[in-house]
This record gives C-alpha cells, structure tokens and sequence, in this order.
C-alpha cells in the first residue's frame, strides 16, 4: 500500500512504480521516457489532464477520406488500434460517394438530467403542487450557470416532476431537459441539477408539504439521450450493389439485407454487428475529444429501448432501390471539454473545417453505417478474415521483427490469400532462412 502517491512528484512516481514492479529495470524507464514529448510545455500540457500521468500513450489517427455526407466532402479522422477499421471505413465511403453520399439528419440535440430524491410525505398531490409553484426558482436560481448557454441558445428546456414510487419506495424524479449548443454540457447539466436540488432544499424547508421528508440521493445528467439522436442514410438501385463482389447485385443485396434483419432479432448477432458500428463511431469520437463511454453506454441503451436489443441499423430493398441506415443517440460536443486544449484534437476539427455538435453527429454517424456496409460486405461474401488478416499482416511481422525488405517479400506472397498467423509465421521463417517464396 502506497500512501500519498498522487502527491509524489513525476519523478518519484516512476521510481516507485519501477522499483516496485520492474526490479529497478532501466529498459522500463526508457520505454515511459521514450514517449514524453521533447516540448515541456506540450508535456505538461498532457500531464494535467489525469491524474498520477508517468508518460503518454499514442494510439494511431488514420484518416478515411472521400466521406460525401449532405453533399459536403470531407476526410474524416480516426483514432483506433484495430488493423482494419480505416481501411474499412475509406472503403465504403468511396463506394457510397460514386452513388450521392450519405444524407444526414438530426433529430435534436435534447439532452437529459435528474434530481433523485425520496419524498416520505403522503399527499403527492401537495408535492405536485409544490414543484410546480416553485419551477421557475428553478430557472431564476440557476440563471448566473445558465447565461452564457442561453446566449448562445440553449439552457434549460424544461422540468417535470416524476412519480417513481413504484419501482423504488419513496423516489421521485426532476426529469430536466436541456440544450447544450455544441457543448457536450456535462458539466453545465451537472451544475444545473445540484442547484436544483439546493432550491428543492430550501424551499421544501420553507413549506408546509412534509418539509422534513425529503432526501436528495444523487444530482446527475443521463447518458441514455434518445431525443439527441441522427440518422443517416445511403441508397442506390439494387442493380449497382455489385462492385467487387461475385454475386449478381440482386443477390448480394438480398444476402446483405438477410444480415441485417438477423441482427434486428438476434441479440448475439446485434451485439457483434452494433460492435462494429462502434468500432467507426468511437474512433472519430476519441479524435474529436468526446467521451466515448458516454456515447457507448448511450448508444447500446438505445439498442435495447424496445425491450430487446437489437441492430441500429436497418436496411430495406423495394421498388427497385436498395436502402441502409442507421439512427443512433450521439450526444457530442466540438466546443469544451480538451477540444480546445489537445493539439490533436484541435487538428482533427480543423480537418473536418470545424463542425458544429450536429454536424459531427453526422459525420460520427455516417463513419458507424460505413462501418457496418463493409463488416456486412466482407461478411456476406469473402468472410471477414480475408481483409482483416491482411491489415493484421504488419502487426505479426512486427512482432516477429522481420525487416522492411521481409516485410515486402511476405505481404506480396499473401496478396491472394488470406494470412493466416501460423501459416505468416513460417512463411517467416522460410525467409529468415533464405528461401526464395514462390
Ligand atoms: C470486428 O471488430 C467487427 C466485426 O465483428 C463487426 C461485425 O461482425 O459486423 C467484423
């Protein structure tokens, strides 16, 4: 047990960590310095974002371009480990482009918040009352939070009281709505719902409704945003869902549509297929600074909204057109938060001409449906192996240390086949060795 550790110098952490857990290995020391940045400042900078930071830790930012969304191309940045997940997304949104793009929409950017508290009194109907004779406390009291939200127009769109009792004894519920421009608001909603729950206090105390009977258990905003939600959309004829595949188009989009209704009603399929969404949508959200806890919890909530979970996307072939797309909550935010603070996030903006919180919705969203159209593509017709592998090439021969001049050699004797891992390692070997591969 460490006492103190988070007021250790930088210094004396990284002391405490290798002698501790690294036999006092200098290899280890090298590795954390190897990735502290040379500009102290930029260092520092990075440092105070968390807590207890030793070093940093970079992540690859690819970039899928040729994403026509609403008419207005752009090059979308992406931040992820997984091989294949760029090249997926690149893939798509130029088979999409050649047929009109991606047509976005947002619903609206309505985000929610609670007081939870228990009330022990009897009359309900005086409770009511109560919060409805005291509502606009709720917005005069919070207006010095509210005011520069509101500039800008958005604050709080309302507040109901909530009739929990009967999950939970005693519970009700302020259910706020708010509007948070482009700021993601967690803060802002956060800070609202305590001063809420400071007005419920003292007003409560002041009235003759059971004023000793209430408990505030816990102020905080929701991240199941079903109301801050996007759809995007791609279609085509069905006679041009052909491209690269062996199947005439007909089949194919059959094929692919089957796929899709097979996650909308099985929960082990949807779980993988919405993965996938993910592995789009996330990768722009950790470029873009957003929090992408918040937007996984949210988005897989909204999976399950009808009693089951099932696919976020949906696809659909009649009247001759073949139509996919996909509605999911995305509450984002492109001002606040380290968007302006990371030098790489700030980039990842700029190279999207600095969307607004909708717009990046559109984009996040459109990335998640290419995401999907390519899983499904693979998926339906040469397995997923064969691409996937193909991008994992370079991990394997990476980690077998192979040199640049193997590395060309083994990726060209893969070329047509999927590689498989044993089957990559002894086609290693093979050139260590000295054998011409044929
Ligand atoms: C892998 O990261 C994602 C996929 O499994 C998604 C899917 O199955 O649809 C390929």
């Amino acid at each position: 047990m460490v006492k103190g550790f988070s007021k250790f110098s930088k210094e004396a952490k990284i002391e405490w960590l290798i002698d501790n857990f690294f036999n006092g290995s200098s290899d280890a020391r090298e590795t954390l310095e190897n990735y502290w940045h040379s500009d102290a400042k930029l260092q520092k900078l990075h440092d105070e974002f968390i807590e207890n930071t030793i070093t940093n830790f970079y992540m690859p930012m690819g970039v899928a371009p040729n994403f026509l969304i609403n008419g207005k191309e752009y090059a979308v940045p992406m931040v992820t480990e997984e091989s294949s997940v760029v090249a997926a997304a690149a893939k798509s949104a130029a088979f999409w482009a050649s047929k009109g793009g991606f047509k976005a929409t947002v619903k609206s950017t309505t985000k929610v918040g609670h007081v939870h508290f228990l009330w022990k009194g009897e009359d309900k109907q005086a409770l009511t009352a109560f919060i409805e004779g005291i509502k606009d406390k709720f917005f005069t009291k919070t207006e010095g939070i509210t005011k520069n939200m509101r500039k800008r127009g958005g604050g709080i769109l309302g507040i109901e009281l909530v009739d929990k009792t009967e999950d939970v004894p005693y519970y009700y519920q302020l259910h706020a709505e708010f509007e948070t421009c482009d700021s993601m608001g967690a803060n802002f909603i956060n800070s609202c719902l305590e001063k809420f729950a400071e007005v419920l206090k003292a007003e409560i105390a002041e009235s003759s409704v059971s004023p000793n009977q209430v408990e505030v258990v816990m102020c905080i905003l929701s991240n199941f945003t079903p109301e801050c939600l996007v759809r995007v959309e791609v279609s085509c004829p069905i006679e041009q869902m052909v491209e690269g595949t062996d199947m005439s188009a007909e089949a194919f989009a059959e094929r692919f549509t089957t796929a899709v209704r097979i996650a909308g009603t099985q929960p082990y399929r949807a779980v993988t297929h919405n993965k996938g969404i993910m592995n789009g949508i996330d990768s722009v959200i950790l470029a873009t600074g957003n929090d992408f806890r918040a937007i996984e919890a949210g988005a897989h909530a909204y999976a399950s909204k009808d009693g089951q979970y099932t696919s976020l996307t949906h696809a659909d072939m009649s009247d001759g057109q073949f139509k996919f797309w996909i509605e999911v909550p995305l509450a984002l935010g492109t001002v606040g938060g380290i968007t302006g603070l990371h030098p790489m996030v700030k980039f990842a903006h700029q190279l999207m001409g600095k969307p607004n919180a909708a717009e990046l919705m559109m984009i996040s969203a459109a990335v998640g449906l290419a995401q999907n159209f390519s899983a499904l593509r693979s998926l339906t017709t040469t397995g997923i192996q064969q691409g996937h592998m193909k991008m994992h090439l370079l991990n394997i021969l990476n980690q077998l240390e192979a040199t640049e001049a193997e590395k060309k050699v083994i990726v060209q004797h893969f070329i047509k086949n999927t590689p498989h891992h044993s089957e990559v390692v002894e086609a290693f070997k093979r050139v260590r060795g000295g054998e011409v591969l044929s």
